[in-house]
């Protein structure tokens, strides 16, 4: 019997991945059109533009392996950048010895080719997941349903994932007790690229916490400059309703500030409000399971708010599954 996992960000994809190759069968959904979920990129007329996960980095083995693999395919690529830090109002080179990935030629390449073939519905959100007499079943806002399935993977940001764990008040209960913080996420594109070596650059105790140039990462040459700024969570939170030309505005105005170099209007500018982008905390969890149900959850706020922990928590739900599966 299928596998219903909702969620194709990262750690879905990586819970499918394992599932299907242990010979079972699973069915994906996603609210989105696409897959990637905070790892997605949004197209524009001039290229795609990592808009979420900014390069992520492995220090678990089991990640290493798989990422060395996704190198061998073409679907990530090594970033050194010319890295510089920014405190007390001083921007300084700031290198360092860390191995840096990034997908190639755009973040979504990983999602977009561990999802391969495998069954998918986008534009379905997943409003209930209820058990019937001996099989589970979903309900989407769009009044369709679907089933049966033997188990059910949740694969979403915690508050999301909630309201999907009826059936489970534990899981429920502690999904809706994690905390996420927000991250306004902006894009600038200027036609002459800026006069400035800084490639990504890291800053403490202000407004914008990251920021990036988006031609010096692999696969993505070319024009316009195209510059990745994330705001951090303390301003996102007091800048939570702003509208997005408000948004931008304020970021270019201290992006100009941070930069230490003359940064003219943008040609063109985007916005993009994560509400549920990082977790406050990182949880030991691995994945939430209720086993005798048939039911797990999986995402990075079980372990680290990083690309590797959503990973390696879509590994444990699979893991787990298949442990109780096999019994
Ligand atoms: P998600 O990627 O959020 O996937 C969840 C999926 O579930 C989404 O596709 C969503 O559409 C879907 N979904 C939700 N609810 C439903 C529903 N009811 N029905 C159907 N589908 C649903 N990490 C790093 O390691 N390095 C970085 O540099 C970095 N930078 C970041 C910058 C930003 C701006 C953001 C937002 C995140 C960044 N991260 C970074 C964090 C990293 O992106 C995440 O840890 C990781 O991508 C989370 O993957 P996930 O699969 O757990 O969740
Ligand atoms: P990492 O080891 O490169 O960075 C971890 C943190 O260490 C950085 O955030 C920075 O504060 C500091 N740091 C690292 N190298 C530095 C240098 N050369 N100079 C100055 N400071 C440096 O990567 P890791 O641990 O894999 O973390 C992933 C990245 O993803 C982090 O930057 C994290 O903040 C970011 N992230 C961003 C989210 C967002 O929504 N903006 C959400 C989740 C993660």
């Amino acid at each position: 019997m299928t596998i219903a996992i909702i969620g194709t960000g990262i750690a879905g994809l990586s819970a499918a991945g394992a599932l299907h190759a242990a010979g079972l069968d699973v069915q994906l959904f996603d609210k989105s059109r696409g897959s990637g979920g905070r790892m997605a990129c949004t197209r524009k007329d001039f290229g795609a533009i990592d808009i979420g996960a900014q390069y992520f980095t492995s220090r678990d083995r089991r990640f290493a392996d798989a990422v060395q693999h996704w190198r061998s395919l073409g679907w990530v690529d090594e970033w050194k950048p010319s890295l510089y830090d920014f405190a007390d109002g001083q921007l300084r080179p700031s290198q360092d010895e860390q191995v840096r990935w990034i997908g190639t030629p755009r973040m979504s390449s990983i999602t977009r080719g561990l999802l391969g073939d495998l069954p998918v519905r986008f534009s379905c959100r997943i409003t209930e997941v209820f058990h019937g007499k001996e099989n589970w079943h979903l309900q989407s806002a769009e009044g369709e349903s679907f089933g049966p399935f033997s188990h059910v993977v949740v694969a979403t940001p915690p508050h999301q994932a909630a309201p999907l764990l009826a059936a489970a008040p534990k899981l429920a209960s502690t999904a809706a007790g994690v905390t996420m913080e927000p991250v306004w996420a902006v894009a600038l594109a200027f036609d002459q690229p800026l006069d400035t070596p800084v490639e990504g650059c890291f800053a403490h105790d202000s407004a914008i916490d990251w920021l990036a140039r988006n031609r010096d990462k692999p696969g993505r040459a070319g024009k316009p400059d195209i510059w990745t700024l994330n705001a951090s969570s303390r301003w996102s939170r007091q800048h939570l309703d702003l509208d997005k030309e408000a948004v931008i505005e304020q970021l270019h105005g201290l992006f100009a500030e941070q930069i230490g170099c003359a940064v003219p209007p943008p040609t063109f500018a985007h916005a993009h409000r994560w509400l549920y982008a990082r977790p406050a905390a990182s949880h030991e969890w691995g994945a939430l399971a209720d086993p005798d149900l048939g039911l797990y959850v999986c995402g990075d706020w079980c372990l680290s708010g990083r690309v590797e922990g959503a990973w390696l928590s879509g590994q444990e739900a699979a893991r787990k599954l298949l442990q109780h599966h096999t019994r």
